[in-house]
């Protein structure tokens, strides 16, 4: 059998014999290792967290661009449920929407029509002072160009949303002290960041949005800019995130074996659910 991304001579010589042309065996043998792969990773997954309430719900967004005459549907129809502890991944080619629909479950856009309920607060009819203090509460989140203030120390950037927040100073400090320990930066808070590699970078952008303890973290291709092993990294950690702080993360990946690490994988097609 194909084990870890590899076919073994028996495989080979079996692919062989079945096919008159060796192009059509390497296809097979290729679609065998890719679908062991998939086994292997799917059987990693997690159980479901489909008992516990539902804190995103989505009702038939639409968001439509106008550009000139040219109207683009970046979302049409889609209607979903996440619930809480669960880790999603959100697929698609590029332009499906895949960053439209994360911005939109977390108040940095608005839908065209539709609406959007995290826990019970209809996002959509927040005003834009009140929807600005929700998300910094309830949402973290994370990109690929990670957003690090360049002239804060690491222990700086990830106090960012303590100071917007204005919570009790004292009680936030001890809290970056933990964070930056999930994130396994605690001794780096005196760097900067231009000291600090790609991967560790992403870590202090992922404490940050730790910092005011979110129900759901937000990741637009969080790996997107890290080699296969800072990514392997940002994704552990996002589990272990998960499990250790009972944080809902939703995740946008083009990675394919990210996506089968998560519970679940949502999949856009021109802006709708496929
Ligand atoms: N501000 C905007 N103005 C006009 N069109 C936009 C705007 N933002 C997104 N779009 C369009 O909406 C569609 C969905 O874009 P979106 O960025 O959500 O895709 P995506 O799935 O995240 O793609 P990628 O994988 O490349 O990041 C695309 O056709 C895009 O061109
Ligand atoms: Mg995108």
């Amino acid at each position: 059998m194909a084990q870890r991304g590899r076919a073994t001579n028996a495989d080979i010589e079996k692919y062989l014999q079945l096919f008159d042309r060796p192009i059509d065996a390497v296809v097979a043998i290729r679609e065998h290792i890719e679908n062991a792969k998939k086994q292997q990773l799917t059987s990693q997954r997690p159980t479901p967290q489909l008992d516990t309430p539902i804190v995103v719900s989505a009702r038939h967004l639409e968001r439509h661009y106008r550009i000139g005459k040219k109207r683009v549907d970046a979302l049409q129809d889609v209607s979903l449920d996440i619930h809480q502890g669960e880790f999603v991944a959100l697929t698609g080619p590029s332009g499906s929407g895949k960053s439209t629909l994360l911005q939109t479950i977390g108040g940095l856009d608005k839908p065209s029509s539709g609406e959007v309920f995290v826990g019970d607060t209809n996002i959509a009819k927040l005003s834009d002072a009140k929807l600005s203090r929700f998300r910094g509460q309830t949402i973290g989140f994370v990109f690929q160009f990670f957003y690090l203030q360049p002239f804060l120390n690491v222990k700086q950037n990830i106090d960012v949303p303590g100071m917007f927040a204005g919570t009790n100073r004292k009680n936030r400090h001890a809290y970056i002290e933990k964070v930056a320990r999930a994130v396994g930066l605690e001794e780096r808070l005196s760097h900067m960041p231009s000291e600090l590699s790609g991967g560790q970078m992403q870590r202090v952008a992922i404490a940050r949005a730790l910092l005011n303890k979110p129900k759901i973290i937000l990741a637009d291709e969080p790996t997107g800019n890290l080699d296969s092993k800072n990514s392997k990294i940002i994704i552990d950690l996002f589990e272990k995130i998960r499990r250790d702080f009972g944080t809902t993360i939703i995740i946008v990946t083009h990675d394919q074996e990210i996506a089968y690490r998560a519970d679940r994988e949502i999949r856009l097609l021109d802006g709708r659910l496929a």
